[in-house]
């Protein structure tokens, strides 16, 4: 077993690469290029000893560049020799990396990885290993890219009761949807180019069926609020089936749609404030809003701590040099030992944390945009506002273009705060009517962000 005091001891730092995609060779180009750089800072040296991939005479150029490494399929072997000393799990799925993260672990060997689907499913399970044997894992990658939002959690903000976090932590769906909303590109032509520039999931429905950000959300919220929270029980919905006329529609009403994870304490007091309420949709949010502004594959999260109030964490949440970055941070960490000693002390993370106590998405209180297909003729707007009204629901605002007697039209009516068992049950009243054609659109708005404490 190698400890953090040998590791201090030998000034080298046996690394193992498990896999060599696209930030597996983010990590290999910093820790080669900026080898002396490193070396100042930490005092340590930085040697890949094994590279681990699936073809390796796909690789002859890496191996003239790593002189001192063993380019191979032999996991195993590369795991389990005494000069590998952290192994950076880079391979992602969540078979072959959790067995590789579990064989590691036992030899008491620190991991690093950016595998949220692993993580999301498995951490309580992953974390408590490492404990039994000692060791640590490092996951500043999964979440937000180079975005240092996982050490900010962790540690930076432990002076805070968080009340909510709330971030734009899909990289992917926010490249398109900036494109769609920015510059008209079609939402096909966007997903191709995320794909183009390294952003997106080897499989990009895992992106934009919102499943990426939930396992993001599970990890930063377990964090954030010291619970046990898996993706699961996240109420998802992706950009998927998001049609470029709502993102028109938003936009003349002064909104930009945006994928957001949001998890938040259920508000009141005494025992419901244990609540929390988890969810990642598109959303509307104000044009004003700093979140409105991140553009293209930038992710930031927005934290809401009782003491601190407001911070935004902003910066690239995909692509190469932005997670290698992270995923070298996490290196430092565990070659210097701070890593360790959080991982160890600290009760935050899943497993140590009580779950989660989820309020039922249905009592959601939130703002909504509707857009409803519905036919310009006498009377058609009051049985709307009749049914919205009967649920208890009030408007905000009516949109409606003109256009020749008896169409169909759509017609955008924004709402104040509703309950969303209130909203489906309105809508489903709406969808029957004869003069509407089903089905509306339905987005959830969410206001400017608010100081939580005063
Ligand atoms: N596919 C992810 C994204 C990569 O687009 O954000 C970073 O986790």
């Amino acid at each position: 077993m190698t400890t953090t005091a040998e590791l201090l001891k030998t000034r080298t730092v046996g690394v193992c690469l498990l896999g060599h995609g696209i930030v597996g060779s983010g990590v290999v180009k910093i820790l080669t290029q900026q080898r002396e750089m490193l070396r100042q800072r930490t005092g340590l040296n930085f040697q890949i000893r094994h590279v681990i991939v699936r073809d390796p005479t796909r690789h002859s150029t890496l191996a003239g560049q790593l002189r001192e490494a063993t380019i191979s399929v032999d996991a195993t072997a590369a795991i389990d020799d005494p000069q590998t000393q952290v192994v950076l799990e880079l391979m992602g799925g969540t078979t072959t990396a959790a067995d590789c993260i579990q064989r590691a672990l036992k030899l008491g060997k620190p991991v690093i990885t950016a595998n949220k689907s692993l993580l999301s499913t498995r951490g309580a399970e992953l974390f408590a290993l490492a404990k039994t044997y000692k060791t640590c894992i490092g996951f500043e990658a999964s979440c937000g890219g180079g975005v240092p939002i996982v050490q900010s959690l962790i540690k930076g903000l432990a002076a805070n009761r968080i009340d909510a976090l709330v971030g734009i932590v899909n990289g992917t769906c926010n490249f398109i949807l900036t494109q769609m909303t920015r510059l008209g590109w079609t939402y096909d032509a966007a997903l191709a180019e995320a794909q183009k520039a390294g952003f997106a999931e080897a499989d990009p429905a895992l992106d934009v069926s919102g499943r990426d950000a939930a396992q993001k959300l599970a990890l930063l919220a377990s964090l954030a609020f010291n619970v046990r929270l898996g993706d699961g029980e996240i109420s998802t919905e992706g950009i998927d089936r998001l049609q470029q006329t709502d993102i028109a529609l938003a936009g003349e009403m002064g909104y930009v749609i945006k994928l957001l994870a949001i998890a938040e304490r259920a508000g009141g007091s005494g025992d419901s404030a244990d609540y929390l309420i988890a969810r990642v949709h598109p959303t509307l949010v104000h044009k004003d809003d700093v979140l409105a502004e991140v553009g293209g594959s930038f992710n930031a999260i927005s934290v809401f701590g009782h003491a601190l109030g407001h911070a935004l964490f902003y910066g690239r949440g995909a692509g190469q040099m932005p997670t290698a970055s992270a995923v070298v941070s996490d290196l430092i960490g565990v070659a210097l030992g701070s890593t360790l000693i959080e991982f160890s002390n600290l009760r935050i993370f899943p497993d140590t944390s009580p779950a989660a106590r989820l309020l039922p998405f249905e009592q959601l209180q939130s703002r909504y945009y509707l857009r409803l297909s519905a036919k310009d003729e006498p009377g058609v707007l009051a049985q709307i506002a009749l049914a919205l009204g009967q649920h208890g629901i009030s408007l905000s605002a009516i949109h409606q273009h003109e256009t020749d007697q008896g169409q169909l039209v759509p017609v955008v009516i924004t709402t104040h705060l509703a309950n969303e068992g209130a909203m489906q049950a309105a809508l489903r009243q709406i969808n029957a009517l004869s003069s509407i054609a089903p089905p509306a659109v339905l987005i959830r708005i969410i206001d400017q962000p608010r100081e939580f404490a005063r």
